[in-house]
């Protein structure tokens, strides 16, 4: 029973003077453009936000990231629904970098329809939403593997030891030896060479999953770095600050007891 704990994969996000490494966001945004968004959307990210500084496009050419011409180009594969000013119906246009990332289906019926019955969640937050983020997120895409023997599992689960869930019911074997993990309705979407990095990166099914993963805890923060940037500032200001009060007070005090 339970779920196997995620595996650490050591990004370079982790900790309090962690950053992202702007190759692994853009390798991430691949693997999510060509594989993932099939699937899955991402309504609270706008395109520009992968050009603003810290994201996977960012050039400092471009205070603007609506003029990043690498940001317009993404926008503009991609289509968006929109209501004609004129008529009040619905439209599909090309999407421009002040849109979101649209959502593959039209609704939940059609998510369903497409997917065995299962929506595919949104996956502007999905490393806050899951415990373990994107240790979590990396784990299970790289993580599938076949049932093992005495479970039943229907044609459309897929068997991943990394999923929370019971499969006490689904279990005939030994009952205090119930499998790790869970099924889900993901088919696995990932294998090694599913994309073809442009840094020359080989493509294992690990690389992949993991770049994808700091892809999306990227996507679901994407102003952590200059958070802690300036909380960094703050801290440095506030001792300089400490030791000139420090030093006032001497000066201040100097020879009176
Ligand atoms: C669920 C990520 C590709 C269909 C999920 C979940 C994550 C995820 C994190 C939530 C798992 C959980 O509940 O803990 C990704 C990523 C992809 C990808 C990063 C690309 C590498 C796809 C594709 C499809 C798909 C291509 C459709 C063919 C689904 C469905 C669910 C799901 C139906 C819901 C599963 C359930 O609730 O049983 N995905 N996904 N995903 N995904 Fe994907």
């Amino acid at each position: 029973g339970g779920a196997k704990e995620p595996e650490d994969h050591g990004f370079t996000f982790e900790g309090p003077f962690g950053t992202f490494d702007q190759a692994q966001l853009q390798r991430g945004y691949k693997v999510y453009r060509e594989v993932c968004s099939a699937c899955h959307g991402m309504h609270l990210m706008s395109f520009r936000n992968l050009g603003q500084k810290g994201g996977p496009f960012y050039d400092p050419k471009y205070k603007n990231p609506n003029d990043n011409p690498i940001v317009k180009q993404i926008a503009s594969e991609f289509e968006v629904t929109d209501i004609d000013p004129d008529t009040g119906d619905d439209i599909q246009r090309k999407a421009t970098t002040s849109d979101r990332f649209p959502s593959p289906f039209r609704n939940e019926e059609a998510a369903k329809a497409s997917n065995s019955g299962a929506v595919p969640p949104d996956l502007s937050v999905i490393t806050k939403a899951r415990a373990g983020g994107a240790n979590y997120v990396a784990s299970l895409l790289a993580g599938y593997q076949d049932a093992p023997a005495g479970l039943k599992i229907g044609d459309t689960q897929h068997y991943n030891p990394y999923v929370h869930g019971s499969l006490a019911t689904q279990w005939t074997g030994d009952p205090h030896h119930v499998p790790q993990g869970g099924v889900l309705a993901m088919p696995p979407p990932l294998v090694a060479d599913k994309v073809t990095y442009d840094d020359g990166t080989k493509a294992t099914l690990k690389q992949e999953a993991a770049d994808v993963a700091a892809f999306l805890e990227w996507a679901s923060d994407p102003h952590a770095t200059e958070r802690k940037q300036m909380g960094f500032a703050v801290i440095a200001f506030l001792l300089v600050l400490a030791g000139l009060t420090y030093a006032a007070y001497r000066q201040v005090w100097r020879g009176k007891h």
